[in-house]
This record gives structure tokens, C-alpha cells and sequence, in this order.
């Protein structure tokens, strides 16, 4: 039985009691959608920031950097860019950017705000994210976008010449992106002063974004060109409500909890709850059910990670549950493993009431340990697309909070081994230059790069595009054997890749059928992105002069009897297969594990012990070398996304990372 310690109520209290307090017809759980009877404008002068309006204008005219503290829901991502709109600042051609850690953030609130401003979404308000823009150049006057696809911006246009106004929202949850954007945005601060930057927080401490900005050339404090405004109280009150002792099972105790409240406030009243998924992987098709009103008489109940936290707001929430967990990418230097793990941290707060199933105590410790991403990251992109920007002395940039030195000097050499940086660590022409405009990670990027030596362009392509793609495979819950017998059907013993190979050009073959999907248990939203995708990647390839050859075609052409099946499998195919394999080694060769007598793996160079992934076709076979896409850590440190090798190729496709094993053997 839990109780629920509310800082507003005397400790102790239990759930029920709390639940109790709630008057009967404010009864919606997570998310109850309900007709808004305002007009969006009357809701807009609603906003606790309405009333700022005035003094937000005068202190972006009058300084170079403002910084924007107010609590989610008080209006500064979808009202601030209109602000600035409406009082000119995208005249004469010039566009309004506001920037956001996530994806699925600037897509619903770029048509939130195409609502109020009444225009069709990619007209004057619109969105650019990866592989997906929703902007017109001459057209667009808000812009919002990733942190990431702005910094991408900066390689066409390095002092971002085209917007007069950068937002960059959400400082305060300190993503990888954000802070390099934070920086470089100083660096064209001091050739543009007419630019104007809006730093964005949530939480109270900006005082460290205040102190980076407030400086001159020197380093030295120097005339107020910084401003910090707080936009204070917010729309509705929100009860804060803790576990009073410590659960073992937060998972459990979340739907525990999501019951009562549910029973609580419909005691009699037949009320169905329909149960929404929210997280970043999801597909954006799928995210968007969350935003839809539910069906009268039925209560949503949206399980997110911390993506709703403070990044999108959803109409309706009264109650959020918060289980205190995050996912939190993080990365090893000394393994130089990226992996994405899940670990505690603070909660967030909404209209209504939050329970957290975790005490007050566990809460001040959770979120002390919230460190930047940038200082638990691979920086193998940052650091191309900082030399990209001709910042070559990395080590030196002026960071908002440096990130360690040992993962700054690892991603170099993991550059230099992908043969991106030459000797004197800098950017190669045209290799180097052009894996910087990847929109893809440098090893799958180079794997493409790489094609053309193995004469497999046309393969890789298809790999890369389905490897950004998630949940290619679906297993309904009952249909599990059914779904993996049709797995088995696409399934290679070379492993994953070559897999994902055979599922994507069966379904071209399908003519892209909807009903042939769901016959053989695939996704057929994830093949049509994979599709799309691919497209694009084939353009960026042709730019870079990388021809789009098939090692298959040109094999079955060489034995003359080559039917025009684009299968992987047989001993026909052995040396297309090799020639995909070894481009990927050209790619992955630092992600290599090899087979342990008590059948872990552990990786080639540093020895750390690994798992492959049950989802994977390898899983069972031990092979005993492989590379591998990505880990995950849940129980164990899993590999996924796997690939059978030769461990001669890793030596002769990476001589330089792999110098000294090949001296031991
Ligand atoms: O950025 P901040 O958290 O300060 O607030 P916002 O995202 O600009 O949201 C301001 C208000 O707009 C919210 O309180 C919601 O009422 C509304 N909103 C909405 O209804 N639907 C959205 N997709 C976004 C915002
Ligand atoms: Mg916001």
C-alpha cells in the first residue's frame, strides 16, 4: 500500500485522501480531452506571458541576449515567436528561429502555432527536423527546428544570416545541441550585433547562461548587453504529491496508482480508458494520437518517457504520474560505447496534480545528478561539424560547460582511424568534408562514403535508411510465434543487416502493399519512412559523387544467370554478401566483439562484455566475431543490429585501430 507525502499536505496522507480532494468533474486523468470553449485568441491573453508582452519586446530591442525564465505552460515557445513576428522582426525577408532539444516538440507546436496564427502549416509558420522539412525559405516567417538542424544550418550559412532572432528553447535541459549552439552562437554574436538570441529556461538556474554570454572579447564581465526576465506564476496550480516511503517497483506502483485515480473519480460511471504510447522512437504518426481528443466517455492515459515532460504540451492533462525515470543517452570514452540507459530524475508538473512514486528525498538526489549531455556524449559529430565550421582548435571552443577531455580526444581518433581527419587533425577533403553534411552518424555515414570501393551503394543505402527507421518488425502480444515464424522467412545467417536488406526489397516489391506488410508482421509506416529516407540519402550520395552501384546486379550479372531476385541468401550471393560486410566493417570497424568461451561477446579492442540482443536473427548463433550498430543497457549491455564478420577484414579496413592486436596475433 503506498501513501503520498504532498508538499501541500501533511505527510502521510494516503493516495486516497489526495484523490479525494479532487473535485469529482475535474476528473481527468493524464489526459481527458475536452472541447475548449475560448477562442485561441482569448486563450493567447490568457498566458501568463501575455502580460509580459511589452517588456519582452523592449529587452530583445535592446540586448543582444535575453534570457526567458518561466515554468512550462506560461506560453514562451508558441507566443514569444509571434511576439516577435507581429512587431516586425520577420520583415524584409528575415525569419524567427526557435530551436528545441526534440523533434516531436517543434512539429506540434509549429502547428499549434499555424493555428493561432491561421495560416497551413509550412506556409508562414513551419518546422524543419531530419529527413523531414516543413518550411518554405521565401515563405516562412517562424521556423521552429531542431537544435541539431540548426547547427546543420551553420555549415551552409555560418553566421545564420537569414533569421533575425534565434530562440533557443528549453536551455535549461542542457542537450547535446543546445550547448553547441549556445556557444557558436556567441562566436556570431560578436560579427553580427544586430542579431538578437533568446535563451529559454524552464528552471530558475540561468544564471550560468547569463554569466557565458556577459562577457567581451577578453573574457572579462563587460556592459550589460545580457538580460534575464522571469515570467512568474502559471496557468493552473499544481499539487505536488510523493510517495511518503520508497516503492520497490515503480512500474507497478505507477498503474497502481493510475487505477485509483481512475476509480476514484468514476466510481459509477462506465468510463474506458484508452492507453497512449509517447516517446521519442515512436513514429510520428503514432506520437500524434496523443494531441487528439479522446472519444467521449473515455479517459486517454498517455505513458510517455520524459519527452512530455516539458517539450510538448498535450490539452487536457490534470494528473501526471511520474515512475522518476528518464532515458538518458551516455557514453563511455574509454569503450567508446554510446548507450542509452534509464535512470532517475526529477519529475515534471502540470495542471492538476503530479505523484511521484518516489519520496522527497529520493527527489533532491535525483535531480542533482542531472549532468549536460554534452559532457556524456560521443562528440564524433560535433567535433566534424565544428571543424566543418572551421573551428579547428576543438579542444579550445568556448563551451558553456566543456565536455571531458578524454571523449574529446577519443572521438578524434575514432575521426582519424575513419580516416575524416589527416594527421595534423584536419578535416579531409573530400571524405572529411562531406561525412560533416551527413545527416546520418560518421560510421553509418561512412559506410556510404565508403560504397563505392565495394561497389555496394545501392545496398548500403537500403541499410542505412532502414537502420533509421525503428520497429520494422512487429510482434503483436499473442501472435508472437506467428510473427516470428515470418520473421524467420527474411531472416540471414550473415546476420541483421543483410536482413533488413531482404525485408526492404521485398516490400518494393510488394509494390508497397499496406496488406502485404501486415500479412508478413512488418510495419508498414516504418518501410514507407525507410523509402523516404533512402531517397534522401541517395541525393546526398550523388552530391558527394558517390556512385549508386549493387553488388547483387553486378554479381548475378557476372554469372549470367542471375534471375532478378534481390535476395540476400545462398551461396550465389556469397560475394555480394562479402562486399556489404565489408563495407559496413569499413564503417563500424570501432563497434567489433568477438565470441567468449562462455558465449558473451566482448568487444575487440577494449574488452568490455557484451550481449547480443534477443530481437536480433543472431541471437542463439554465436558467431564469433561481429560488429554491431548500437548497445542498449536494460539488464544486461546488449548489442543490436548485428552483422557477422572476418576479424582479417577489421585489421585491413582500420590498420590504424587495430595496430596493436594485429602485432599480438
Ligand atoms: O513553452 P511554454 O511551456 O512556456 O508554453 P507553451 O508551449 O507556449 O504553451 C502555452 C499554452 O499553449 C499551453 O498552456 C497550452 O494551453 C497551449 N498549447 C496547446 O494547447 N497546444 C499545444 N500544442 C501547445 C500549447
Ligand atoms: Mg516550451
Amino acid at each position: 500500500m503506498a501513501f503520498w507525502k504532498p508538499d501541500t499536505i501533511a505527510p502521510g496522507s494516503s493516495i486516497d485522501r489526495a484523490v479525494e480532494r479532487e473535485s469529482a468533474d475535474e476528473g481527468t486523468l493524464l489526459v481527458l480531452g475536452r472541447e475548449s470553449n475560448t477562442s485561441l485568441y482569448e486563450q493567447r491573453q490568457q498566458l501568463p506571458i501575455a502580460k509580459h508582452r511589452r517588456e519582452l519586446l523592449y529587452l530583445i530591442e535592446t540586448h543582444q541576449v535575453t534570457i526567458v525564465v518561466g515554468r512550462t505552460g506560461s506560453g514562451k515557445t508558441t507566443q514569444l515567436p509571434q511576439y516577435l513576428h507581429e512587431a516586425g522582426w520577420s520583415a524584409g525577408g528575415r525569419t524567427v528561429a526557435c530551436c528545441q532539444p526534440r523533434r516531436i516538440a517543434a512539429t506540434s507546436v509549429a502547428a499549434r502555432v499555424a493555428d493561432e496564427v491561421g495560416c497551413t502549416l509550412g506556409r508562414e509558420v513551419g518546422y524543419t527536423v531530419r529527413f523531414d522539412d516543413c518550411s518554405d525559405p521565401k515563405i516562412t516567417r517562424i521556423k521552429y527546428l531542431t537544435d541539431g538542424m540548426l547547427f546543420r544550418e551553420t555549415l551552409v550559412d555560418p553566421l545564420l544570416s537569414r533569421y533575425s532572432v534565434i530562440m533557443v528553447d528549453e536551455a535549461h535541459e542542457r542537450s547535446l545541441y543546445t550547448d553547441i549552439i549556445i556557444g557558436v552562437l556567441k562566436k556570431i554574436l560578436k560579427k553580427r550585433p544586430e542579431l538578437r538570441i533568446i535563451i529559454s529556461s524552464a528552471t530558475i538556474d540561468a544564471k550560468a547562461f547569463y554569466e557565458f554570454y556577459n562577457t567581451n572579447s577578453t573574457g572579462q564581465p563587460s556592459q550589460e548587453n545580457v538580460a534575464i526576465t522571469s515570467l512568474e506564476g502559471r496557468m493552473y496550480p499544481v499539487d505536488v504529491l510523493y510517495l511518503a516511503e520508497a516503492t520497490s517497483d515503480y512500474i507497478l506502483e505507477s498503474v497502481h496508482t493510475v487505477m485509483k485515480i481512475h476509480q476514484k473519480h468514476y466510481p459509477r460511471m462506465r468510463n474506458t480508458i484508452e492507453m497512449l504510447p509517447l516517446h521519442g522512437s515512436l513514429p510520428y504518426e503514432e506520437q500524434k494520437r496523443v494531441f487528439e481528443p479522446a472519444p467521449k466517455s473515455t479517459r486517454k492515459v498517455i505513458f510517455s518517457t520524459n519527452v512530455a515532460e516539458a517539450s510538448v504540451t498535450i490539452d487536457g492533462i490534470v494528473y501526471v504520474v511520474d515512475a522518476g525515470f528518464v532515458k538518458l543517452r551516455s557514453y563511455n570514452p574509454s569503450t567508446g560505447m554510446e548507450s542509452l540507459c534509464r535512470a532517475g530524475r526529477s519529475g515534471r508538473t502540470r495542471p492538476g496534480k503530479a505523484f511521484r512514486i518516489y519520496t522527497e528525498e529520493g527527489f533532491s538526489k535525483l535531480s542533482a545528478n542531472n549532468t549536460p549531455e554534452i559532457q556524456r556524449s560521443n562528440l564524433m559529430t560535433v567535433v566534424l561539424q565544428l571543424k566543418a565550421l572551421g573551428i579547428e582548435n576543438v579542444l579550445r571552443f568556448d563551451f558553456l560547460s566543456a565536455p571531458p577531455a578524454e571523449m574529446m580526444i577519443r572521438s578524434l581518433e575514432l575521426l582519424y582511424s575513419l580516416k575524416a581527419l589527416d594527421d595534423y587533425g584536419r578535416l579531409t577533403i573530400p571524405f572529411g568534408t562531406s561525412l560533416a553534411e551527413f545527416p546520418l552518424d560518421p560510421f553509418l555515414a561512412s559506410t556510404i562514403l565508403n560504397s563505392h570501393r565495394f561497389k555496394c551503394g545501392a545496398e548500403i543505402l537500403t541499410i542505412a535508411a532502414m537502420l533509421s527507421v525503428q520497429n520494422v518488425f512487429v510482434v503483436p502480444s499473442g501472435q508472437r510465434r506467428e510473427a516470428e515464424e515470418e520473421r524467420r522467412k527474411f531472416a540471414v545467417e550473415e546476420g541483421d543487416h543483410l536482413t533488413y536488406l531482404n525485408v526492404y526489397n521485398a516490400f518494393i516489391r510488394s509494390n508497397r502493399s499496406a496488406k502485404w506488410c501486415y500479412q508478413h508482421f512488418l510495419n508498414h509506416k516504418s518501410l514507407q519512412r525507410a523509402v523516404s529516407i533512402r531517397n534522401q540519402l541517395s541525393k546526398y550520395a550523388s552530391r558527394f559523387g558517390i556512385p549508386i552501384q549493387s553488388a547483387l546486379r553486378s554479381h548475378n550479372r557476372d554469372n549470367s544467370d542471375g534471375d532478378d531476385d534481390d535476395d540476400m541468401d545462398g551461396d550465389d550471393d556469397g560475394s555480394a554478401s562479402c562486399q556489404v560486410r565489408k563495407c559496413l566493417v569499413s564503417g563500424y570497424f570501432a563497434q567489433a566483439a568477438r565470441l567468449q568461451i562462455d558465449g558473451t561477446y566482448k568487444t575487440v579492442r577494449d574488452n568490455v562484455t557484451l550481449h547480443i540482443h534477443p530481437n536480433s536473427v543472431l541471437f542463439q548463433r554465436s558467431p564469433p566475431w561481429i560488429i554491431f550498430h548500437e548497445v542498449v543497457e536494460t539488464t544486461k549491455v546488449f548489442m543490436r543490429d548485428i552483422t557477422v564478420v572476418e576479424p582479417e577484414w577489421l585489421v585491413e579496413l582500420a590498420p590504424h585501430y587495430y595496430k596493436h592486436e594485429s602485432r599480438r596475433n
